[in-house]
């Protein structure tokens, strides 16, 4: 069941059952209908949007909203009760996470899980395995390490291990142990590992919590250079509503489950909806503007409209 040995395989773009979404892109990644229950808690209820080729989704909404239980069932981890994800116009809702890592889905993690006893280098050089072989186990990786070392050494492309080193700022400590770096460090390593498998779908999880603003930052220029430079599509759940702002071509916010508000950042973020979801019926207009930070650092389509 690899994929490309038969029309099923591959993306197919000009298909008939690819979606297209509104700007005409094809549709990388689609939810329609999506909800997951807990017993008697609804995560999510009926949750439908798409995310198109070269386009950044910021997926937004305060704690227990639904957030990461999507990214969940994005990645294959949780099924949903109800609903279908599809990626290039496919139904992958049953699909395991492997064969989804095979069809180029990768993601962070929100929770910081690195190996112990293995450096950034081989961290990065896992993920560049991972899009190879995604289901080969972490043994085989590692009696394989100066083969896979010299493979990668040899590819100058610009996802290669050696250049996702460098444009992510790991050159300096790509020899030391990944579990002795800092958050802002260890949460690019985790960045840096997921491109490494060359995806077309990149899902992250709360990518800067606990950085500073600075390395917020950081980590926001390299997300907005790669959606654009290697026709990625990215779902990126953010609880920092400014950094959400930077970083998102187009806002969903999810509350108790449900979409509640979707469009240019800007708009979201300004509208009634999420000021209730966030801050009550009887937000005070600091309070809101506080928590949801300065106009965006880097212009983005919305910069010219966030003053309302
Ligand atoms: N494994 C689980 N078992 C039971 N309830 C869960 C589980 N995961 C999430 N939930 C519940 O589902 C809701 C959505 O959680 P989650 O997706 O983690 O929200 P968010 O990431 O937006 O903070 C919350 O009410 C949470 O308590
Ligand atoms: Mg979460």
């Amino acid at each position: 069941m690899s994929a490309g040995t038969s029309g099923q395989g591959a993306p197919d773009l000009a298909g008939s059952s690819a979606q297209a979404s509104a700007s005409g892109a094809p549709d990388t990644l689609a939810f329609s209908g999506i909800t997951v229950r807990f017993g008697g808690i609804v995560a999510l209820q009926d949750v439908s949007f798409n995310v198109a080729v070269g386009e950044s989704v910021g997926l937004i909404g305060p704690n227990g909203a639904g957030k990461t239980t999507l990214l969940d069932v994005a990645a294959g981890v949780r099924r949903p009760q109800a609903g279908e994800v599809r990626l290039y116009g496919r139904a992958i809702t049953r699909a395991s996470v492997v064969r989804r890592a095979r069809l180029g889905v990768a993601r962070t993690f929100q929770q910081l899980s690195l190996f112990d006893g293995m450096t950034v280098r081989e961290h990065v050089l896992l993920g560049y395995l991972a899009g190879r072989a995604p289901n080969m186990p972490l043994r085989g990786f590692l009696s394989r390490r100066s083969r896979v070392e010299r493979t990668a050494r040899a590819d100058d492309s610009p996802l290669s291990p050696g250049a996702l080193l460098s444009r992510l700022g790991l050159e300096r400590v790509a020899d030391e142990l990944a579990g002795e770096q800092s958050v802002g460090v260890v949460r690019m390593v985790d960045l840096a590992r997921a491109l490494a498998s060359r995806p077309r779908v990149l899902l992250l999880d709360e990518p800067v919590s606990g950085l500073s603003e600075h390395e917020a930052d950081d980590v926001g220029r390299v997300l907005l250079s790669l959606r654009a430079d290697h026709e990625l599509a990215v779902l990126v759940v953010e609880h920092n509503l400014a950094f959400a702002r930077l970083v998102s071509d187009r806002i969903v916010a999810l509350d108790f489950g449900e979409v509640i508000a979707s469009g240019a950042p800007g708009d979201v973020l300004s509208s009634d909806e999420l000021r209730r979801a966030y801050f009550g019926a009887d937000a005070q207009e600091e309070a809101v503007i506080a928590a949801l930070g300065p106009a965006p650092v880097v212009a983005g389509p919305d910069a010219s409209e966030a003053g309302g």
